[in-house]
This record gives structure tokens, C-alpha cells and sequence, in this order.
């Protein structure tokens, strides 16, 4: 089982809660946390890009780093972790996007990859005068489809001549060519976007779903494989949960509880409105069910609560199932979150017994010592 890092790119991480931790997003924070994620031997970082925030008091997301920047900067910090940056596909050309993904290909010695997105909220683009109209949402995976056969273009031959609906490439060229094969992640949740993975993605992210129940997502995976088995491509899940652990499940709890007592309701009415927006991908979009949710104090993700033990046996009942091939981790605080998984949740999974053996936990060092 693969596990991740979603860097906090953004103000306050994932949960939009005045009891939350309140900080903004450095390099700095960023590069603690990913230098001791690769400390651990997680699998790779991700960042997503996000260009306008929800407000409200805790001024949500409305402080955002640039994802290829910050991930350049993490590539050159680290040495064994991979780094994901994620496309904002409608406003970045993919000749621009390949050439800054080979740059960093080069500076992280062919550890960089891709995420895809095509955009969601029209305030992150109209702001700048690029949203195309509310008719998109209903052909951006045909857009994001000609965008990808042209970075794939680029990356293998160094040279496009794509043309298509949406682009017209005309003999453009992208040199140097990375050195490892760069791959794609699509994060698509309705049909459309699972469709597009199974095309085009290496993996495609899902997010988890509800309050301690780890499998509740599955039924995407036989969604993601209806599609996969038509195109005979190997695309597995990576799915997204925020893991709250203390020492005991009514501490881990009574945390969850305080996060929802200090919900920042003008940022979650925001989320909720720019979610419900999207009348054109179906009803099966997380998206779209955010725009109903209750809470969604940290986005509806899925969220694992409760003592060390607990989550750790949460995170191996995720790994047995079929079609998952990794989890990609948020944490309500991100640096002693990073610290806990690696000392205390880690050591205690089966799925990840490979990974402790190369990289032990301090606390097993200071006992053997
Ligand atoms: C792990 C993960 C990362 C994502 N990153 C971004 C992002 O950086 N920017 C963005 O606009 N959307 C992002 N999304 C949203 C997805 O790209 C996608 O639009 C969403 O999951 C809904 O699926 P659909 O496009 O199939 O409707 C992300 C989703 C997930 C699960």
C-alpha cells in the first residue's frame, strides 16, 4: 500500500473550523513536512492548485501557494519521494505545462509527476477573465482528453502537431525530454472523469468517504474498472482520507467534535454554492454531493478518528480492497500528524510492514538502543 502527502498549499490545511489550527502556507511549513514524510518512506507528496479561496472568518484557502513553484522547491529538498504537481489545465497551455514538468523532471532526477484537473470552481478562472461559460462543465474531460494526448506527445517525441477542438499545436516542441516516464493522475469522481483515467491516467485519486468507515468509498473502484476493463488500461485508486489520532479515541474524538463546534459556516456556504454549480457531470460528482452535505467542516472527506491503533487498522482494511493501490493523507495538523503516522500509526499497519523495516521509527531505535 502506497501512502501520500496532500501538502497544505492552502491557509489552515483542509478543515474550515475557527478550533482548527490557524496557519498560512510557507515553504518552509511545506518542506518540514514533506522531508519528514520522506523520513517515513511515504510514497510521494501532492499539492493542488487553488486559485480563489471560500473567505469567511478564517479566510479560507484564500492564501494559496503556486503548485510547480513550491513543488520545485520540495524536488530540490528532497531525494527519494516522488512530487505531484497538479495542472490548472484551463489557464496553463500544456507546452508551457511539459516544459515545466521536464524542468522539474530534471531537478528532482525523474521523481516528478502530474495531476490533472479541469476546474470546477468558475470564480478561480472568471477572476481573470478565463472561465469559458457554464457550458465547459459539460466538455471538460473532451478538453482535458486533447490536453493530455499533447503533453503525452511531447514528453515521447519532444514535437506536436495535435489538432484538435480545443488546440492546435503546430509543430511545437518541448526539449529536454524527461528522463523518467512522467505519469498522469486524474482525480475524477463522475463517470466522465473516471472514463478519462482509464484512457489517459496512470491512477486516478477518489475521495473517501464518511466518519470511520474506511470501505464506504468502494463501489468507485467498480465504477474506475467498468471503464478500465473496455480500455485494458491498469488504473488503480489512491484514495483521500484526513486522519485526527491521539492516544486514545476520546481524545482523537473530542478534537473532530471541537473542529465542528467552530465550523466557519460563511467559508462552508461558499464551498457549498460554487459545488452545487456543476449541472452538467451528473450526480455522482463529490462535487455536487458537497453542495447537500451537512458538515463538510473539512471538505466531506473521508475522515479516520480515533486512537493510533484504531486508525492504523482503519488504513489496512483500506489496502484489502481490490482496485485500491494507495491513500493519500490530510491531517488536522500537518507536522505532528506527519510525526504520529510515521512513529505511531505506521509501525502498527500490516499493509506497511515492508516500509518500517527500511525506515524505522525513532521510537523502535531509542528501545533497541
Ligand atoms: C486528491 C484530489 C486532488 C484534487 N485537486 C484539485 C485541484 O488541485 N484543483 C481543482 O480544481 N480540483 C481538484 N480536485 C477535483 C478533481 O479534479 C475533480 O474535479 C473532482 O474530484 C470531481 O470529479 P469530476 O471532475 O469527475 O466531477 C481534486 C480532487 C481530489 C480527490
Amino acid at each position: 500500500m502506497k501512502i501520500g502527502v496532500f501538502c497544505p498549499i492552502g491557509n489552515n490545511g483542509w478543515l474550515l473550523s475557527e478550533n482548527a489550527p490557524q496557519y498560512m502556507p510557507t515553504f518552509e511549513l511545506n518542506k518540514q513536512i514533506v522531508q519528514r514524510a520522506e523520513h517515513y518512506g511515504f510514497d510521494f507528496a501532492l499539492s493542488m492548485i487553488k486559485l480563489r479561496g471560500f473567505g469567511g472568518k478564517t479566510e479560507f484557502w484564500d492564501h494559496n501557494l503556486e503548485t510547480f513553484t513550491l513543488m520545485a522547491g520540495l524536488a530540490a529538498v528532497t531525494s527519494k519521494i516522488k512530487i505531484y504537481a497538479t495542472a490548472a489545465t484551463l489557464v496553463m497551455p500544456p507546452a508551457i505545462v511539459a516544459r515545466m514538468a521536464s524542468t522539474i523532471d530534471s531537478i528532482s532526477n525523474g521523481r516528478f509527476g502530474l495531476n490533472v484537473v479541469t476546474g470546477w470552481q468558475a470564480p478561480e478562472y472568471s477572476q481573470m477573465g478565463m472561465w469559458p461559460g457554464d457550458e465547459y462543465f459539460g466538455k471538460r474531460y473532451e478538453y482535458l482528453s486533447e490536453y493530455v494526448q499533447i503533453l503525452k506527445e511531447l514528453w515521447a517525441t519532444g514535437q506536436s502537431d495535435f489538432k484538435g477542438e480545443h488546440f492546435q499545436m503546430d509543430d511545437c516542441r518541448v526539449s529536454p525530454q524527461p528522463q523518467s516516464e512522467m505519469k498522469i493522475i486524474c482525480a475524477g469522481q463522475s463517470d466522465t472523469g473516471l472514463e478519462f483515467s482509464a484512457q489517459h491516467a496512470d491512477y486516478n485519486f477518489v475521495f473517501g468517504k464518511g466518519l470511520n468507515t474506511p470501505t464506504a468509498y468502494a463501489e468507485i473502484n467498480d465504477r474506475l474498472k467498468h471503464f478500465t476493463d473496455q480500455t485494458g488500461r491498469d488504473v488503480q485508486t489512491y484514495v483521500l482520507f484526513m486522519v485526527i489520532a491521539a492516544e486514545n479515541d476520546a481524545k482523537a474524538m473530542a478534537k473532530w467534535q471541537s473542529y465542528n463546534d467552530g465550523a466557519d459556516v460563511e467559508a462552508i456556504n461558499w464551498l457549498m454554492n460554487q459545488g452545487g454549480k456543476d449541472t452538467k457531470s451528473g450526480t455522482d460528482t463529490n462535487i455536487r454531493q458537497m453542495a447537500s452535505s451537512v458538515s463538510p467542516v473539512n471538505i466531506n472527506m473521508g475522515t479516520l478518528v480515533g486512537s493510533y491503533e484504531k486508525v492504523a487498522a482503519m488504513l489496512d482494511e483500506i489496502a484489502e480492497i481490490q482496485g485500491t493501490e494507495g491513500i493519500l493523507l490530510t491531517f488536522d495538523d500537518f507536522v505532528q500528524g506527519v510525526e504520529d503516522f510515521g512513529e505511531r500509526i505506521q509501525p502498527l499497519m500490516k499493509s506497511r510492514q515492508e516500509v518500517v523495516a527500511e525506515y524505522q521509527p525513532t521510537q523502535t531505535l531509542e528501545k533497541s538502543a
